[in-house]
């Protein structure tokens, strides 16, 4: 079976043609951080009108990449939910046109789903049953995950999620749009001894996590340390100060993460960890998650940095598991701005 997958749920224009037998055969991504830019985030309206214009423009891409015609596609899977409504009906509406177009069946993916199963893209893909840690700009949640739609949520962020976490700190630093991304190129130049912010949540028992707290915490450090710097003489020390904050912030994230994680894999005796979503690009993340696993026994996943923040490979492939079980939907769609994963029926 060969699937169309669309992405269009935040900032991203994803499309990919998987093919079940052969695998992915092509993907492309269209960033919108030019068009956000100056607007220090994402603006909804321009987001939804951005993908009008290059959603088709990148079907007609990847159907060429992949060698392929209009008659040669089985089905097509877009992004249903979670997500910015505008933006998500845009996906929605071509899916649902192209299909009824081609007389094939159309299916909407659950975003967070679609991240959950990226790391299935790789060669080397984990089986089931494992522990997923899914840490996106919306979302932090670890889940323990027997099958397709076998989804029990084992803890997630009372507040914040840790991409907002990583976006909000870059801000209030003065970092341009996307600030996670940013932040943690200058935390590589930080020093990991200079300051140490606390790890939320991780004296109490249970797997949740608050990382609201922690931008406080940065900004605090941050005001309170550069109130004497004037000018461009101190411009050296700011730029210091901004790295080392930047990795005492990353290093309280990460281990946040690792210390739950390492938890989460205890409680349910499960060995095999899965990372996803954007925040699974951070390099010190994967590093020291896959460490810890390894460390103990156990085995560490995670997607290839294109595939941890947004891309249509991962629609596609969630499509096809889902209509593989016979789980395709009639041609309506709608948008589910909020939709809980672990309501989504089993295989
Ligand atoms: O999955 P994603 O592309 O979109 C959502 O579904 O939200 O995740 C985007 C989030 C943003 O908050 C972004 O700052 C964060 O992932 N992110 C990172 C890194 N790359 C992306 N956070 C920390 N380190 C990175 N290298
Ligand atoms: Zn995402």
């Amino acid at each position: 079976m060969r699937v169309i997958g669309i992405e269009t749920s935040c900032d991203e224009t994803g499309v990919a043609v998987f093919d079940s037998e052969k695998g992915l055969q092509a993907h492309l991504v269209h960033s919108q951080i030019g068009l956000h830019a100056e607007f220090g985030g994402v603006v909804p309206e321009l987001a939804s009108r951005d993908h009008v214009r290059k959603t088709l423009p990148l079907v007609r891409g990847v159907m060429a990449e992949a060698g392929v015609l209009k008659s040669d596609i089985d089905a097509v899977a877009y992004t249903a939910g979670p997500g910015l409504v505008g933006a998500l009906l845009v996906g929605g509406a071509i899916g649902c046109s192209l299909a009824w177009a081609w007389g094939v069946p159309s299916v909407g993916v659950h975003h967070m789903e679609g991240h959950l199963l990226a790391p299935m893209l790789e060669e080397e893909g984990p089986r089931f049953p494992f522990v997923a840690l899914l840490v996106s700009g919306g979302h932090t949640q670890l889940v323990e995950v027997r099958a397709v739609g076998h989804y029990r949520l084992l803890g997630e962020s009372v507040d914040d999620a840790a991409g907002e976490a990583f976006d909000k700190t870059a801000k209030l630093m003065g970092l341009p749009y996307p600030g996670g991304p940013e932040l943690a190129r200058l935390a590589m130049q930080g020093d990991p001894g200079r300051f140490r912010f606390p790890r939320p949540m991780t004296d109490r028992p249970g797997l949740d996590f608050s990382f609201s707290g922690l931008k406080t915490f940065a900004l605090n450090c941050y005001r309170k340390e550069s109130a004497g710097f004037s000018g461009a003489a101190d411009e050296g020390s700011h730029g210091k100060l901004k790295a080392d904050i930047a990795r005492a912030f990353e290093d309280a994230v990460v281990d946040t993460l690792v210390i739950k994680c390492r938890r989460a894999v205890k409680d349910t005796g499960i060995n095999t960890l899965v990372l996803a979503g954007g925040v699974s690009a951070n390099r010190r993340l994967r590093e020291r998650i896959k460490e810890v696993m390894e460390g103990e026994g156990g085995r560490a996943y995670y997607p290839r940095p294109e595939f941890c923040t947004d891309n249509g490979a991962m629609i596609a492939y969630a499509g096809w598991c889902r209509l593989s079980a016979d789980q395709g939907e009639p041609l309506t769609f709608g948008a589910r701005p909020r939709w809980p994963m672990d309501t989504l029926p089993a295989l």
